[in-house]
């Protein structure tokens, strides 16, 4: 199917705001595609369907995802608004004839996120939260680092989540503490770097002794 047939195919099946909203993603996506050298076709497609599964309303979600034998793990048995995702991939698969894992990907942890997400899953996630109509403390800040480093976009696009669950009493889905945590480890060990290198100058220039810390289990040599 057509780009041009899939929009019109989603403007019937989604209540208007759902629809406009979901043409801003898309267009917020394009852009983040072209900064980054994603594939504009691939990532089109994702953003625009990431909410096709919203066709469903929310309440019908639980019945509809075990009709379809989808699997449902406990995160959204409490919070079944996310199984928009999964079905979100089911009518992208049976009804828009999608079949690029990739654009699934996209459209499947478009809500949680995850460890290990593409390019392209990474553009849709940061392009739903930021497309213009949203309004958060911080969105500004979020639009402005997306521009410029977009794993760094996710990171706190991950915290700013996980902080407004974590405020609103609800659940955190595992796959979002683990997107978290994954880009988290990679900045520990960064700056552990960072701060080795620094040690061994200042050891070998100034002649500093060296002392050790033992933090979390691991031996961190501190200057
Ligand atoms: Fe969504
Ligand atoms: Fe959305």
């Amino acid at each position: 199917m057509k780009l041009e047939a899939m929009r019109e195919l989603l403007k019937k099946s989604l209540p208007t705001k759902r629809f406009n909203h979901s043409v801003a993603v898309y267009e917020t996506a394009l852009a983040l595609a072209k900064i980054y050298d994603a594939d504009e076709k691939k990532v089109a497609i994702s953003a625009l369907l990431h909410d096709c599964g919203r066709e469903i309303a929310s309440r019908d979600n639980l019945m509809k995802a075990k009709e379809l034998g989808l699997q449902i793990d406990d995160v959204e048995k409490n919070q079944p608004i996310l199984l928009h995702a999964k079905l979100g991939v089911y009518y992208a698969q049976h009804k828009y004839g999608v079949e690029d894992p990739e654009i699934l990907e996209g459209i499947r942890y478009h809500t949680t996120g995850k460890a290990g997400m593409s390019k392209l899953a990474k553009i849709v996630y940061l392009a739903d939260m930021l497309e213009p109509a949203r309004d958060f403390p911080g969105v500004d800040h979020l639009r402005q680092v997306a521009k410029e480093d977009l794993e760094r976009c996710l990171f706190e696009g991950f915290a700013t989540t996980i902080k407004y669950l974590l405020d609103g009493e609800l659940l955190i889905h595992p796959d979002c503490i683990a997107g978290y945590n994954e880009i988290a480890t990679k900045y520990k060990k960064l700056s552990l770097i960072d701060r080795r290198i620094s040690w061994k100058w200042k050891h070998k220039h100034q002649n500093i002794q060296s002392n050790a810390a033992y933090v979390s289990g691991g031996c961190y040599y501190l200057p």
